[in-house]
């Protein structure tokens, strides 16, 4: 992950500009990108991630909007726009078709036209916790966009778990494909 945040900071200095952490959670991925020199807004749907996300921020001493809202309509979600990085680690992956299409819109009318998209995201499904995105499933709710960068995450499970889940996590980089 870091190498792929790099990538984006390259050549640049902080603040890195404005970067969305989608099904935020309780902020943990966003507090990274906040400590790193992102100006970083936070959205879930969940109240109560959000409050624990606040004492986190609060935590780490950092500055993070946080915004509730549903990701598959950003636009009622008051949460701004000209995003420059919008990171997703585990709320698109076990979206529907018709769930992944609207977040990916919503995605799409919010980030800049240089933007880059991350998602972390589990390939297989698994029942009933997960359902599991490939890379078509992506490329086809981010029309526009292109994958250019699939990492895997090395994520394991305590060893029980691994063995019957086997989980499969990878990182996705997507750029708008005209910026290409
Ligand atoms: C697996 S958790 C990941 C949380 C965080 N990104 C992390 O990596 O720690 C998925 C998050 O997506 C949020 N979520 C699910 N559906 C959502 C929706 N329609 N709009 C906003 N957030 C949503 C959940 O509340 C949850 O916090």
């Amino acid at each position: 992950m870091s190498s792929l945040l790099e990538r984006e900071e390259q050549g640049r200095k902080p603040p890195y500009g404005r970067a969305l952490d989608v099904g935020t959670g309780s902020a943990i991925w966003g507090i990274q990108l906040a400590k790193r020199g992102w100006e970083v807004t936070g959205v879930d749907v969940v109240g109560k991630a959000l409050d624990r996300g606040r004492e986190r921020v609060q935590a780490a001493g950092v500055e993070m909007k946080l915004v509730q809202g549903d990701v598959t309509r950003l636009s009622a979600a008051e949460v701004g726009s000209g995003f420059r990085l919008i990171l997703d680690t585990g709320t698109f992956h076990d979206f529907n078709v018709e769930q992944q299409q609207r977040m990916a819109r919503s995605v799409d009318a919010l980030a800049t036209e240089d933007a880059t998209v991350i998602l972390l995201c589990w390939s297989r499904r698994i029942r009933p916790l997960i359902r599991g995105v490939s890379r078509e499933d992506i490329e086809t709710a981010f029309a526009g966009w292109q994958v250019t960068d699939v990492e895997p995450s090395h994520f394991k499970l305590p060893r029980p778990l691994e063995w019957v889940l086997r989980p499969d996590e990878h990182w996705y980089r997507l750029r708008r494909a005209r910026a290409l």
